[in-house]
């Protein structure tokens, strides 16, 4: 292992030595990657020093997400006590399907969920597991919503009558979702979004009640604190309003901007999600935890287990339910995701999570405040977001982003709503200062006026 952990020494200080010097990547063509780098596998092996410079010249070639040229996409810097948490899980090396192959690490897991779910005000029936992403523990959601509406599904397989909502803002999980759990991607209702792209709650009440005079059966709204592009909120209090009504599963997609909660300053934004179902939130967004960290609770530990739980004498042999969340997860084997997070929870306190929240937001008003007050410039965002949305100038934001990206300039991505396209600029780095913000807009104009 010591070999190892110099190698690791060695090629790390380098990249950090790299991202200072070059914070963006070299662009390569990908059908030119194969001839920069010795990527091919064959049937021998190479010795050690060959071995080195291979990885070397590897890493030094990959997109570069922690230096301050990265806002592509919504994840991005780094947080040295979450990496330290995720390279002591890596060399541990434990599956968290049991707590005889967990042990205290299960403890650990146990121990965020049961904090997010205070944090929400949820009482003891509460549960949550992680999964690969925040598609995942949107997919648990859905799982749940439809075998709490119809357990016979699980055993017996699927129906086509049953209807999911989520607005036409929402992230395309919801649709992906809804053809892995047999519910159909046309049987998900996209309810449009209103000026502030959030969810028309009118127009879902009205296409539910259309939907049941049909003899259709709705099944789950799914609403979303940060939709992809905007980072927008939905109207949580007038949606669960509507699923207790109907009586319908409320999910809360929270996977990009769901860690409002965590901040006394912004958790108003998520009023009213804690009436929700299951809620789902990402650590590796704007808590910054490496990738990746999806958390799902519900309100209905049952639920969690009527859905997911499978006996397998072969692996459930000691401890009870409880300690065993393999019962409750969608892997059989599955990483531990649970101590990069904890290590951030534990060294800087939920005042400390809720301190990064702040300071994104803060730096998404630098940037409006920017955009705001330079006349060549257009901005689509609202208050109280950190996708900030614009356009400059007449340049179409795809030719910008894109020549930004080939020319190792800059990463940044765009979108579009209601039919316009923008630069989505994402303030989620909260390693980013004022001026890092400010310098992405001069060496933005700068780069169109030279090189477009
Ligand atoms: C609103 C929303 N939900 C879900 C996801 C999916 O999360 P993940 O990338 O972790 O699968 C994203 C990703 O950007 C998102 O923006």
């Amino acid at each position: 292992m010591q070999k190892a952990l110099d190698i690791f020494q060695e090629i790390t200080e380098a990249l950090l030595n790299d991202e200072k010097n070059n914070p963006v990547t070299e662009y390569i063509p990908s059908d030119e990657i194969y001839n920069h780098l010795d990527l091919k596998l064959k049937n021998e092996g190479i010795d050690t020093e060959s071995f080195k410079n291979s990885l070397k010249k590897l890493v030094l070639a990959t997109p570069k997400t922690a230096t301050n040229a990265f806002f592509n996409q919504l994840f991005g810097g780094r947080n040295d006590t979450a990496v330290l948490g995720d390279l002591l899980a890596v060399v541990l090396n434990n599956s968290m399907y049991t707590y005889k192959a967990g042990g205290p690490m299960i403890a650990i897991e146990k121990e965020i969920i049961r904090s997010i779910c205070n944090l929400l005000e949820w009482d003891d029936d509460s549960d949550g597991t992680l999964a690969p992403g925040g598609s995942m523990t949107n997919y648990k959601g859905m799982l749940m919503a439809r075998d709490a509406f119809d357990p016979e599904i699980r055993h017996k397989g699927g129906r086509n009558d049953l209807i999911v909502y989520t607005s036409e803002e929402s992230h395309y999980s919801i649709p992906k979702n809804a053809a892995f759990a047999g519910i159909g991607r046309d049987n998900v209702q996209k309810i449009p979004a209103d000026a502030f792209s959030k969810m028309d709650v009118q127009l879902l009440r009205e296409a539910i009640i259309k939907d049941k005079s049909e003899g259709l059966h709705p099944i789950m709204v799914n609403a979303t604190a940060g939709t992809t592009v905007l980072a927008a909120f939905d109207p949580f209090d007038g949606i669960a309003d509507i699923c207790e009504e109907f009586k319908i599963w409320m999910h809360v997609d929270g996977a990009y901007c769901g860690s409002a909660l965590f901040s006394d300053k912004y958790r108003h934004l998520i009023k009213g999600a804690n009436r929700a179902d299951s809620f789902t939130v990402n650590a590796h967004k704007m808590l910054g935890t490496p990738l990746s960290c999806s958390i799902i609770v519900t309100k209905h530990k049952k639920h969690m287990y009527n859905s997911f739980s499978n006996d397998a004498s072969y692996l459930y042999q000691t401890n009870n339910d409880e300690y065993n969340p393999g019962k409750i997860s969608l892997q059989c084997g599955r990483r531990n995701d649970a101590l990069k997070f904890w290590a951030l929870w534990k060294s800087i306190g939920t005042k400390g999570l809720g301190a990064l929240v702040d300071k994104q937001f803060h730096l998404g008003d630098i940037a409006r405040n920017y955009i705001r007050n330079h006349k060549d410039y257009t901005l689509y965002s609202f208050d109280e977001s950190i996708g900030i949305c614009y356009n400059y100038k007449n340049f179409p934001a795809r030719d910008i982003c894109t020549a930004l990206y080939e020319k190792s300039e800059m990463m940044v991505g765009y979108g579009t709503f209601k039919g316009t396209e923008f630069i989505r600029f994402v303030t989620i780095n909260y390693g980013n200062d004022e001026q890092d913000i400010l310098n992405y807009f001069k060496q933005v104009e700068e780069f169109v006026e030279n090189e477009m």
